[in-house]
């Protein structure tokens, strides 16, 4: 009998989906490099049908036509490497999908190669991390709509399910699966550096202890700010170390990693003219705090205001709960946006609407308001930003008061809230029908005659400033 799907890389994730595909009734044949991971999977199958292969030849030969080969392979050389080696194998209309993280310009690239041999590429963003994978991630394929329409029952299959919804949907050509992906961990990076600068506000700034500060979470995790992020962090201010007794937040390192993503949707941003400053600034906090050593440092240097003021708990707590969803709602216009404008420039048709939908389950940024948000780009779909959609507009226009005071605060008892405050300032700047520009523009004109437009009339104008 021949096998559905094979699935290449039996790494976590690809281990993962394999798995999620054979307790969705599909005959998975597995393959990986070396074989300890293959054997390993194999012998924790669970009793699922899972075929292990130790020959790339014998692997692509078991699939039934045309082929569904998943690989789940860290990005970068490795996967034109896997690609490589199925090449010879493979016939006309045989269909390879990418399920890592790879940057959508390569996977451009190896659709364009790939094409020449009559192969189809469907780069594929999958998002839920381990447990996802195995239970139901959210997916986000892009390549040809034909292609897709071969592997769809599949993958609608074991994705999560949000009210009887799959959460994959075609994205669009080529890679724009893996641009939304991409833009999604950018999201993901100031949604999570949002809700660590709230935590330490109210741990550090209003003076509660870990538990006060786990519940207040928890209680959040109930009304509007419901959302995986917000639940996890409650969980994790509940752990203790096993090995201290102290809170195991206490003793984790503040040195953040990152893969890449985060960096490459504001790369992306920055080369299109996208402001895209809260992801950026969440990943810049990241940067600096990877260089703890001269952190602390400074910090014997550089003082800060001392003799801070008596905060009221629960005013405060309302503040920040506030201002934590007007920075999520910020943060998401400019991913939101940025999925808006490259779709325009790449000729997409990127529905913004559905990816919203999608992101209502399995992924990491999975949240209720996602519900509101894809509402939003139904009601209208060439909506320019989520804060102008009636539901939002009415939100900040509400909390925009409790940020303010979040940000005022932190800057005058010296808490760095990157991200928190230049939500704010974007805000404040795209709501500012007249800006500082004309300044630029002046002083551009200035000192390099690089000439402005005038608010009056039509041209190009120079003037002889001195
Ligand atoms: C997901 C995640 C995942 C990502 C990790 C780590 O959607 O499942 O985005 O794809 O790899 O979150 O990303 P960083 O190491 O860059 O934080």
């Amino acid at each position: 009998m021949q096998h559905s799907i094979g699935v290449i890389g039996l790494g976590v994730m690809g281990r993962n989906l394999a798995l999620n595909m054979a307790s969705h009734q599909e005959e998975v044949a597995i393959y990986n490099y070396t074989r300890d991971l293959t054997d390993d999977l194999v012998a924790h199958d669970e009793g699922l049908p899972l075929h292990p292969y130790y020959d790339i030849e014998a692997f692509v030969q078991s699939l039934a036509r045309p082929r569904k080969i998943f690989m789940m392979v860290t990005a970068g050389s490795a996967i034109d490497s896997v690609i490589e080696s199925l090449l010879p194998h493979l016939e006309t209309g045989d269909i390879i999908m990418d399920g890592g993280n790879s940057h959508f310009l390569d996977t451009e690239r190896r659709f364009d190669e790939l094409q020449r041999h009559g192969i189809e590429y469907i780069g594929v963003g999958v998002s839920g991390g381990e447990v996802g994978a195995r239970t139901g991630p959210a997916i986000m394929p892009g390549g040809s709509k034909e292609a897709y329409e071969h592997v769809a029952p599949i993958l609608t299959k074991i994705a999560a399910h949000v009210e009887g919804d799959p959460c994959c949907v075609y994205i669009g050509p080529k890679g724009a699966g893996h641009f939304v992906k991409m833009v999604h961990n950018g999201i993901e990076y100031a949604d999570m550096q949002l809700i660590a600068e709230a935590y330490s506000f109210l741990r550090f700034r209003l003076g509660l202890d870990v538990t006060e500060v786990a519940d207040i979470f928890a209680e959040w995790n109930e009304g509007e700010l419901k959302s995986y992020l917000i639940e996890i962090t409650a969980d994790i201010l509940r752990k203790t170390d096993d090995e201290t007794g102290q809170p195991l937040i206490d003793v984790i390192l503040d040195q953040a990693g990152q893969k890449g993503t985060g960096k490459w949707t504001s790369l992306q941003a920055i080369d299109n003219g996208i402001a895209s400053s809260i992801i950026t600034e969440a990943l810049f906090a990241r940067y600096l705090s990877a260089i703890k050593e001269e952190r602390v440092a400074a910090s014997a240097v550089l003082k800060g205001p001392e003799d801070l003021s008596t905060l009221e708990r629960d005013a405060w707590v309302e503040r920040i709960r506030q201002a934590l969803y007007m920075g999520k709602v910020a943060a998401y216009a400019q991913g939101f946006t940025q999925y808006r404008t490259s779709s325009e420039l790449y000729d997409w048709n990127l529905r913004l609407e559905e990816i919203a939908l999608i992101f209502r389950g399995g992924c990491i940024i999975r949240a209720d308001f996602l519900n509101v948000i894809s509402e939003a780009f139904k009601n209208d779909a060439n909506l320019s930003n989520l804060m102008l959609a009636p539901f939002f507009a009415e939100k900040v226009q509400a909390y925009q008061e409790s940020l303010r005071h979040v940000v005022a605060e932190g800057a005058l008892s010296g808490f760095a809230l990157p991200s928190l405050s230049t939500s704010l300032t974007y805000y404040d700047s795209y709501r500012t029908a007249n800006s500082n520009a004309n300044m630029l523009q002046a002083q551009r004109d200035y000192f390099g005659a690089h000439t402005y437009a005038r608010t009056d009339r039509e041209g190009i104008f120079h003037t002889d400033w001195q």
